[in-house]
């Protein structure tokens, strides 16, 4: 990566629906939206509510399934200048292992395992990436069946990150990314209707910032792979915190649909901030947090 700003899945499309908006070649790299084997069409409508200093989403992982992403967004994928990481998921082991397979024949060269969605249900009822146990079934097999780079994306709606941290670092990962978004609800109080169609969905946003931050924290604190810190990044001062206390990148979402060139003026903000302390490599910068104040 020439640069530590990326993208977030599910908040820039394939890229391609930004193009006219930014230099997409100049992110530091981008996650595709999720992509699973078949096609779905997400949660009933409405799917998106505001609240204060975030949103809530249960889009529920719509998308046109893996044979037309290879045929419609790969070829465009493919002419970038910048790395591409396609985000995936799957209700089942089987699923993930088959997508790492079908990505592997077409040279993928990074994958982002989405065990996160707090919208949708997997068979086992849960998110794989809420237990140790899942998050290594489930990351073992597509490390076996992949040699690309594979991140993995973890949960915020966990007791214990530490452990779910450190059971993705054991079973193969070779980076970890968090977080996803936070489970969440809103009521019409008229209606007495919950604001969303699925009922409940993901929060993110501002007001995800300080916890995402102090889990990002906690999970650096106690891998060695590297850390793709997100959730609630509006600026550049608040991607430095979370560089700071131990992200080797960063990587914007809801900040997106407000400022479609918000990267930017991350990357800017934190090139200045760097310049102005006579840094010349971002990894100077990671984990540089002070607990004593003396
Ligand atoms: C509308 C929307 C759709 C999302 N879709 C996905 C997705 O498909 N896959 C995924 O891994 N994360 C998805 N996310 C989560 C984001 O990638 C990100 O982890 C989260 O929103 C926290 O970052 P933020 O507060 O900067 O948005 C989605 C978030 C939003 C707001």
């Amino acid at each position: 990566m020439a640069n530590p700003v990326m993208v977030s899945s599910g908040t820039f499309g394939c890229g391609s629906e930004y193009g006219d908006l930014v230099d997409v070649n100049s992110l530091g790299a981008i996650v595709t939206k999720t992509v699973t084997l078949k096609p779905r069409s997400g949660n009933p409508p409405p799917r998106i509510a505001e609240s204060a200093s975030g949103m809530l989403n249960a889009i529920g992982l719509e998308n046109i399934g893996i044979d037309r992403f290879i045929e419609e967004k790969l070829p465009y994928l493919r002419s970038l200048r910048v790395p591409v990481i396609i985000s995936i998921a799957g209700d089942t082991v089987e699923e993930y292992v088959c997508l790492a397979e079908r990505l592997n024949k077409e040279k993928a060269a990074a994958l982002e395992l989405n065990i996160s969605c707090p919208n949708v249900k997997s068979k086992k009822g849960r998110m794989f990436s809420q237990d140790k146990e899942g998050v290594k079934e489930v990351v073992s097999a597509a490390r076996r069946q992949t040699k690309a780079t594979l991140i993995v994306k973890l949960s915020p709606n966990v007791t214990d990150i530490k452990e779910i941290a450190m059971a993705a670092e054991e079973a193969g990962a070779d980076v970890i990314s968090l977080v996803n978004t936070f489970g969440g609800m809103l009521v019409d109080i008229e209606k007495k209707v919950p604001k969303l169609g699925n009922v409940t969905g993901g929060l993110s946003g501002p007001a995800i910032k300080p916890i995402a931050l102090r889990m990002v924290y906690e999970a650096a604190s106690c891998v060695d792979i590297p850390v793709v810190g997100q959730g609630g990044i509006m600026n550049w001062e608040d991607a430095l915190e979370f560089i700071i206390v131990g992200a080797d990148a960063v990587s914007i979402g809801t900040a997106n649909f407000i400022d479609p060139r918000s990267t930017f003026k991350i990357l800017e903000g934190i090139k200045k901030y760097m310049a102005a302390g006579g840094l010349k490599e971002i990894s100077r910068l990671v984990g540089t947090l002070k607990i004593s104040r003396e």
